[in-house]
């Protein structure tokens, strides 16, 4: 994994303030997070061997973050600390309906350059999945991209936050993953969005025009989309209390990495990856609820590729 590590600084809220409002919440409760590292600990935590390439500040929370991973088995040889620098910090709020809003200051993340990754470039050539999300900056992501690619190896990105991205670096992923908001703000990027298909799975392949050699589409309660080559469909996801959906799409993408590593189809791996979303929205914070390989074993049957 190359990506993001943040602490998440959670309060819980009836409602959230319109401009100008103030609202009183829960009291504070920080938390390890951040993209890059919550797909890292989800992996480790379903049993893969996960190395972590990233940033984090010489701060209290850095610690916090660093601890979080290691606990998980997250190889951090390549998390290095920046000096004078802050660790990245989330401000989340989380209404009784389960749902968050997040705003990020990325901090240390910002520091990954892609000169960090081409000194690295030894150990992403071995890995058997390259995974990568957007909240480092974009030309560190497509560095990543580009090695990994060009050795052979499988890049999937989680395009969140959403953005505009080449179609140079789209064509490297196999596949490109994000949720329902995600996916619209790129078919309206393209141009693409409106026409005549809108089923979910007609989206997904609408996402595959844009480049990429397969995309997935995270629905939250209703599973999964997603579109390859030779097959497209859509997985349901099981009906469970959510509590909290902070990290339910890292917790999806870290099993559905896992899955691809491992040399499961991509059907085989949604359906993995929204087993393992169903289980972290069950539970309060994102690392904190995420399964491990007893409560989500991956099950007999899947197919590889
Ligand atoms: P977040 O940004 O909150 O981490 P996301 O928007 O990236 O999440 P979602 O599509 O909300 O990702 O959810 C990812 C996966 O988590 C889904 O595919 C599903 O498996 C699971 N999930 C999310 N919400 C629910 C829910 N309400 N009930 C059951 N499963 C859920
Ligand atoms: O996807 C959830 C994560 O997004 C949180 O842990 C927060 O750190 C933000 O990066």
């Amino acid at each position: 994994m190359v990506g993001s590590v943040n602490v998440d600084l959670v309060v819980e809220v009836a409602s959230r303030p319109e401009a100008g409002e103030t609202v009183t919440g829960s009291d504070l409760v920080t938390l390890p997070g951040g993209k890059g590292a919550n797909q890292a600990i989800a992996a480790a935590r379903l049993g893969g061997s996960v190395a972590l390439l990233g940033r984090i500040g010489d701060d209290t929370p850095g610690k916090l973050a660093l601890a979080a991973l290691v606990a998980a088995g997250v190889d951090c040889a390549d998390l290095a600390t920046v000096a004078g620098t802050a660790t990245g910090v989330a401000l989340i709020t989380l209404t009784p309906n389960g749902d968050n809003a997040i705003v990020v200051s990325p901090g240390a993340n910002r520091a990954l350059t892609p000169a960090d990754v081409e000194a690295t470039a030894d150990r992403l050539r071995r890995a058997a999945v390259v995974t990568l999300q957007l909240e480092l900056p974009f030309p560190t992501v497509s560095r990543a991209a580009e090695l990994a690619a060009m050795a052979g190896v499988r890049v999937v990105l989680n395009l969140a936050p959403a953005r505009q991205v080449p179609t140079t670096l789209m064509c490297l992923l196999d596949p490109l993953v994000v949720n329902e908001h995600e996916a619209a703000a790129l078919l309206d990027f393209s141009g693409a969005s409106g026409g005549t298909g809108s089923t979910l799975v007609v989206l997904a392949q609408r996402l595959r025009e844009l480049g990429p050699r397969s995309a997935v589409i995270t629905l939250g309660g209703a599973g999964a989309a997603f579109a390859g080559h030779d097959a497209a469909g859509i997985v349901p996801a099981p009906r469970v209390p959510a509590l909290d959906t902070t990290g339910a799409g890292d917790a999806f993408v870290g099993a559905l990495s896992l899955a691809l590593a491992r040399g499961h189809d991509l059907d085989a791996a949604c359906r993995y990856g929204v087993r393992a979303g169903s289980f972290a929205v069950r539970g309060k914070g994102a690392q904190t609820s995420f399964p491990d390989a007893e409560d989500v074993p991956i099950p007999r049957g899947l197919t590889r590729r």
